[in-house]
């Protein structure tokens, strides 16, 4: 029982600290995505609230590395993330993912 109720704990923890980085980290992207998410940024690109955490680490990694450009305006976003670890691409994945 007791070793259960600190793995939950630890759980808890875990989750609490992603969602604070992912929150912090999207701090920078919310001028042009919206605090939630629902905006089109700079009306062109989909509201990405909710998004599958896998589509957003993908379109994420894809705009760091340069390969995605789907309004024209990759450029813009790689700008936007090129600073961000993969680890910070996975705390803001999972923030976004969890938006509506
Ligand atoms: C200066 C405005 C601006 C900021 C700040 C910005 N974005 Fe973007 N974002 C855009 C634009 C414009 C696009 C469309 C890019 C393209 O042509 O593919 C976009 C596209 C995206 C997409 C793909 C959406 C789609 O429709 O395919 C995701 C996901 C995304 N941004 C996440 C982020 C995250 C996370 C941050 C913060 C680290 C961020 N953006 C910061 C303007 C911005």
């Amino acid at each position: 029982m007791k070793k259960l109720a600190l793995l939950t704990l630890s759980a808890l923890v875990a989750s609490t600290l992603m969602a604070a980085d992912g929150a912090a980290l999207y701090k920078k992207c919310a001028g042009c995505h919206g605090a939630k998410g629902e905006k089109k940024a700079l009306g062109k690109s989909a509201p990405i609230a909710g998004w599958d955490k896998a589509k957003l680490v993908e379109a994420l990694k894809g705009y760091k590395a340069g390969t995605r450009n789907v309004y024209g305006m990759g450029m813009l976003m790689k700008g936007q993330v090129a600073s961000l670890s993969d680890a910070d691409i996975e705390a803001l994945a999972e923030y976004i993912s969890k938006l509506k």
